[in-house]
Order: C-alpha cells, then sequence, then structure tokens
C-alpha cells in the first residue's frame, strides 16, 4: 500500500474514471488502501477500468469496481450510491470528475443546446453527486469530496469560454460547499493545467514538443499527476485543508518557461 494516510478501508466514488484523470485517481486511491467505484456512461468500460484497478493493485490495496451512470441522470447517480454503500458499506470520498467540452468556440456561436450541457455535466452534476453523498452518508459520519475544475476556471482564453465558465463556476461551488458541508465534509477541487488525456488531445497531439518547451516543469501533465493530488486531498494528510483549489500544472500560470532560448536572453540583457 503507498499513498497518503488514511484511505485504507474508506470508500470513494469517483466520477468519470473510464480513463483520463478520474481513472489516474481511482489508481491512486485504491493504491492508498481505498475501495473505488468507477463510473462512466458505459457500464462496459466502468467496468473494464476497474479490472485495470485491480490488475495492477499491490498488496493492501483496495478493491475496484465499475459502475456505469451518466452523471447527469438522477436515477442512475443515485443506484450508484445505493451501490456503494451495499457493496462497501461507506462512502468517505467523492470525487467529481466527470466533465465535457462540447462548446469549443467564440462565445457568440454558441447554442442553447451545448451551453446547457456543459454546465449540466461541469456544475450541476457534482451538486448532484455531492447532495445525495452527504445524504447517505457523509452528513452523518464525515467525508470528503474533490471537484476537477481546471485552471482554465481563472483565466479567459479564445474559443474555451463556456468551458471555463463552468470551471470557474465549480471553484466557486467548492468554496460555497466547504463553507455549507463543514465541519463534517471538506470539500476541495484541483486545478489541471493540460493532462494527456482524450479531452485534450486538441491541445497537445500535434505539437506536444513546442507544449512541453513552453511549460516551466517542462513536460504535459499525466493523469496519476493529477490523481495523486486527488488522493492527497481525499486523505487525512489534508484534515485541515478545506474549500481549497490545487493548481496542478506544470508551473503554467507561472508564465514563462525557463528554456535554452530565455536563458541565452536572460544572460544576454544581464551582460554574462
Ligand atoms: N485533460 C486536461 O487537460 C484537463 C485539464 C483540466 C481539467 N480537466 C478536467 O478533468 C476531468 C476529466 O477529464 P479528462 O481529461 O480525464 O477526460 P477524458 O480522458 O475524456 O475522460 C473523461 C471521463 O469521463 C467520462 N465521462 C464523460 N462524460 C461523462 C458523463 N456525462 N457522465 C459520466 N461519465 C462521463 C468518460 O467515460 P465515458 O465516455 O465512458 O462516459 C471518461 O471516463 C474533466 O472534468 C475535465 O474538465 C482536464
Amino acid at each position: 500500500m503507498t499513498g497518503p494516510a488514511g484511505l485504507a478501508g474508506r470508500t470513494a466514488i469517483v466520477t468519470g474514471a473510464s480513463r483520463g484523470i478520474g481513472l489516474g485517481a481511482a489508481e491512486a486511491l485504491a493504491a492508498a488502501g481505498a475501495n473505488v467505484v468507477l463510473t462512466s456512461r458505459s457500464t462496459k468500460s466502468a467496468e473494464a477500468a476497474a479490472e485495470s484497478v485491480n490488475a495492477a493493485a499491490s498488496p493492501g490495496a483496495g478493491t475496484a469496481v465499475g459502475f456505469g451512470a451518466h452523471a447527469v441522470d438522477e436515477e442512475a447517480a443515485r443506484a450508484c450510491v445505493d451501490f456503494t454503500l451495499g457493496r462497501f458499506g461507506s462512502i468517505d470520498v467523492l470525487v467529481n470528475n466527470a466533465g465535457t467540452n462540447p462548446a469549443y468556440g467564440p462565445l457568440v456561436d454558441v447554442d442553447h443546446a451545448r451551453f446547457a450541457k456543459t454546465f449540466d455535466v461541469n456544475v450541476w452534476a457534482p451538486l448532484l453527486w455531492t447532495g445525495l453523498a452527504v445524504r447517505a452518508w457523509m452528513g452523518e459520519h464525515g467525508g470528503s469530496v474533490v471537484n476537477t475544475a481546471s485552471i482554465g476556471g481563472m483565466s479567459a482564453e479564445p474559443n474555451l469560454g463556456v468551458y471555463n465558465a463552468t470551471k470557474a463556476a465549480l471553484i466557486h461551488l467548492t468554496k460555497q460547499q466547504a463553507i455549507e458541508l463543514s465541519p463534517k465534509v471538506r470539500v476541495n477541487a484541483v486545478a489541471p493545467g493540460v493532462v494527456r488525456t482524450r479531452l485534450a488531445e486538441a491541445l497537445w497531439r500535434e505539437h506536444e514538443d513546442t507544449f512541453n518547451a513552453s511549460l516551466p516543469l517542462g513536460r504535459i501533465g499525466e493523469p496519476r499527476d493529477i490523481g495523486d493530488a486527488i488522493a492527497f486531498l481525499a486523505s487525512a494528510s489534508a484534515s485541515w485543508i478545506t474549500g481549497e483549489t490545487l493548481v496542478i500544472d506544470g508551473g503554467a500560470l507561472l508564465g514563462v518557461a525557463v528554456s535554452p532560448e530565455s536563458e541565452r536572453r536572460r544572460e544576454a540583457s544581464a551582460g554574462v
């Protein structure tokens, strides 16, 4: 068993966990000893992802199981909560990770259907699942919620206006929920930069080298970079942290990377 403290024998639900960041979170939580229910819209994909977590497990790891549930389907969410309690007896951790971005493009062109879908999956679903988990278990027994936001929720950029607005809303709702649910339930968020997943493919697939060179830490994020941070925030190691959004972005928000070219320019301007 490896990872942050206090997760052994606990139970976590991770929405949108059949691949990408959600799968990275499920791997990190299971490695730290938590049982994990992985959701996705497809039962088959969720179960396959759970199998991959179990296949990679070392001694002391928790058990992973898959569950098919569209994140905004209230009946499916309720069924998943009931299933988790029946199977493992508690819901100590909820990771609201499922996200979508069908509204890429200028704000003047967005239609209501894509706007509403983005807000439904990225903002409403975290509220829905948190409400269900709190009423079913966490409100009485305590727990920890981690929302997957984005550094996009902290800045403005072309073509990502609707998506970024959902993530800004999620960062605010994280603080709001942290106040409303204290002291029993902690609520935090992660704000990833660009991570090597299907959702973000357009941002890195064609020009990964250039992208890597633009970052202070020199590489794109991997799902487990975010998964490990999620497990930390969910764990007892973070027991005095609530309402926070942890940026995990390879230094992207810091600005210009330290590249050989920028070093040459710095040395030239310093006269060395
Ligand atoms: N990748 C990045 O660079 C990046 C950066 C910042 C934030 N994020 C955020 O990180 C989260 C995960 O994204 P990702 O990059 O890991 O994407 P991804 O690789 O495309 O994975 C998305 C996961 O969510 C599931 N999913 C999608 N829509 C769903 C829905 N309506 N209900 C339930 N499950 C659903 C997918 O499975 P099915 O298709 O089988 O349903 C899949 O398991 C999102 O909230 C995203 O906004 C990503």
